[in-house]
This record gives C-alpha cells, sequence and structure tokens, in this order.
C-alpha cells in the first residue's frame, strides 16, 4: 500500500505544524505524492485522507480540479501544453499534431519508450506569450515546433 517515503513524511510533519488547518495540507500532500511517484494514485488519495483526517471525497476533489496532479502514470518527460484560447488561437494544435507525428503521442497517452507523455491542461496564466508548453514543471512560452524539437531533442 502507498505511504510516503521517509523523506516526504517528515516534510508532511513539518508542514502540518505550519498549517491553521490539517485539511490544508490537501494540496501539499498531494504535491508530495507526485514528487515522490511521478503521479497520484487511488490509494494515495486514501492514504492523504486518512493522514490529515478527512474524506478521501474531498481529496479526490481537489485532485481532480487541479490539472497539475498527474491521476494516471506519465512518462519521464511531462509534456504539458495549454489548450485554452490564446495558446490555441496561437497555434498549439501544430505543436498537439507534431507530438503525434513525430512521437507517437496523443493527449493523456505516454510515449512507446516511456520517455514522453503528453496532457493538454488549461490556462497555465502566461497567455500573453501563448502557446505556452510546460516540461517537467518548467514554462516555455512563445512555444513552436521548431523550439519544441530542439528542447525534447535535449530530453532524450
Ligand atoms: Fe494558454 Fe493562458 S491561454 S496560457
Amino acid at each position: 500500500p502507498f505511504q510516503f517515503d521517509a523523506e516526504r513524511d517528515a516534510e508532511f510533519e513539518y508542514l502540518v505544524k505550519r498549517y491553521p488547518s490539517r485539511e490544508s495540507m490537501i494540496l501539499p500532500a498531494l504535491w508530495l505524492t507526485q514528487e515522490q511517484e511521478g503521479w497520484v494514485p487511488g490509494e494515495a488519495i486514501a492514504y492523504i485522507a486518512d493522514r490529515i483526517g478527512t474524506f478521501a471525497s474531498q481529496v479526490y476533489e481537489a485532485a481532480t480540479f487541479y490539472t497539475m496532479y498527474n491521476l494516471h502514470p506519465v512518462g519521464r518527460n511531462h509534456i504539458c501544453i495549454c489548450r485554452t484560447l490564446s495558446c490555441w488561437l496561437r497555434g498549439k494544435q501544430e505543436i498537439v499534431d507534431y507530438l503525434a507525428n513525430e512521437i507517437g503521442i496523443r493527449p493523456g497517452e505516454i510515449s512507446e519508450d516511456g520517455q514522453f507523455s503528453l496532457e493538454e491542461v488549461e490556462c497555465l496564466g502566461h497567455c500573453g506569450t501563448a502557446p505556452v508548453v510546460q516540461i517537467n514543471g518548467e514554462f516555455h512560452e512563445n512555444m513552436d515546433v521548431e523550439k519544441l524539437k530542439q528542447l525534447l531533442s535535449g530530453l532524450r
């Protein structure tokens, strides 16, 4: 069964003392889980609820509301592409098509070699420099196919 490793367990105990209520630990605990596993497995939701002393449904609600939590396994390099208006107007589909044709991944998929996964997400908050891609948590703005090609070759 899922549990925090020693490092995350210590981090959880440290943070829980700093938050005004145990329930405010839901997001940090989800984050610790994702750091540890690369994603948030269902059994981690129950574990977090138990550690915090709340309902699993409440943890699940938070985990499903924010697209930054991966609710299924991801590749070693996880690519999030914004699909909201500015990015859509400024060519996000070209990038999505490139990834489908060159790497063989569509949104929600992992490449066969496990190197890359792709997710379409809602506005990443950098609309002025659309289209925006986030790779392993790092933002890349004014993205185009050429730039992405270079970034990905550096990650292989
Ligand atoms: Fe893509 Fe806001 S619309 S970052």
